[in-house]
């Protein structure tokens, strides 16, 4: 796991930014956000893991994850959104996630007074888990049988518009980094995960930059995997790797961001 830190204009607060930790021990990400005591800390989805049929996710079960949300609202304010694996949540886990002491934002917002400045945090939930909520997907299917009816299944947008027009320097907690083209231009700062780097990265000689070859739900030479795209946007590469294939040139990361 290596540290990468991001200056951005105008961010308010010492961030560090969690992302596709899949129930994961927290040993060492615990190690690092103590030795750096961030103002806050974010969390971008998949903390949870267990993709397929709802049976698969027991979230008793994923003591990691909760140890981890637990862990980081002691040392933090701590901010969660929802992504494609915690997309079969109940009311009832919902509440459990909260229980933990962190604020989990489900197509929502809060606003914050940070050093006298508002700061509007959102959460953009995946798709999947609107899909599901709306009964547009049913828990018996697989991955690959969604797929084949939905692509990538909306977000629920409605909300981004108040989000986007209140006053203050926005961040947008948004799992999926494809979702870029839903954000109005005015929000500032765009935090997401779920691309894992890309699985293998390689240096492509014709632009000049690492890429990845193969995220879920951008498929093969994904454009949206890590670092900062567009001048607004942070693509975490992630800090597990629940895959059955190894990263290659790919460490995790565990990201700081600070305002310049
Ligand atoms: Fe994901």
């Amino acid at each position: 796991m290596t540290g990468t830190n991001y200056k951005m204009k105008g961010c308010p607060a010492s961030i560090a930014f969690l992302a596709d930790t899949h129930d994961t021990a927290p040993g060492p990400i615990l190690s690092s956000l103590r030795s750096r005591s961030p103002a806050l800390i974010v969390h971008t989805g998949d903390f949870l893991h267990g993709w397929k049929q709802r049976s698969d996710v027991n979230i008793e079960e994923c003591h990691n994850a909760l140890q981890l949300l637990r862990s980081c609202a002691e040392l933090a304010l701590t901010l969660v959104s929802i992504g494609n694996h915690e997309s079969y949540l109940s009311g009832t886990e919902i509440e459990i996630i909260r229980s933990t002491g962190v604020t989990l934002l489900n197509n929502s917002y809060v606003t914050l007074e940070i050093k006298g400045r508002k700061t509007i945090i959102g959460g953009l939930s995946s798709g999947y888990y609107t899909a599901f909520q709306q009964g547009e997907i049913s828990a018996s299917e697989s991955y690959s049988e969604i797929k084949r009816r939905h692509k990538t299944p909306a977000p629920e947008i409605g909300w981004l518009r108040d989000f986007a027009g209140a006053e203050g320097y926005h961040i947008l907690l948004m799992h999926h980094p494809e979702y870029i083209p839903y954000v109005p231009s005015s929000v500032e700062l765009i935090l997401s995960g779920h691309a894992h780097g890309g699985q293998w990265r390689f240096y492509d000689l014709r632009t000049k930059q690492w890429r990845g070859v193969y995220a879920p739900d951008q498929g093969l030479l994904p454009k949206l995997t890590g670092g900062i795209v567009g001048g607004r946007q942070i693509i975490s590469r992630g800090l597990s790797n629940p895959a059955f294939v190894p990263r290659l040139n790919n460490d995790t990361e565990i990201v700081y961001i600070d305002g310049c």
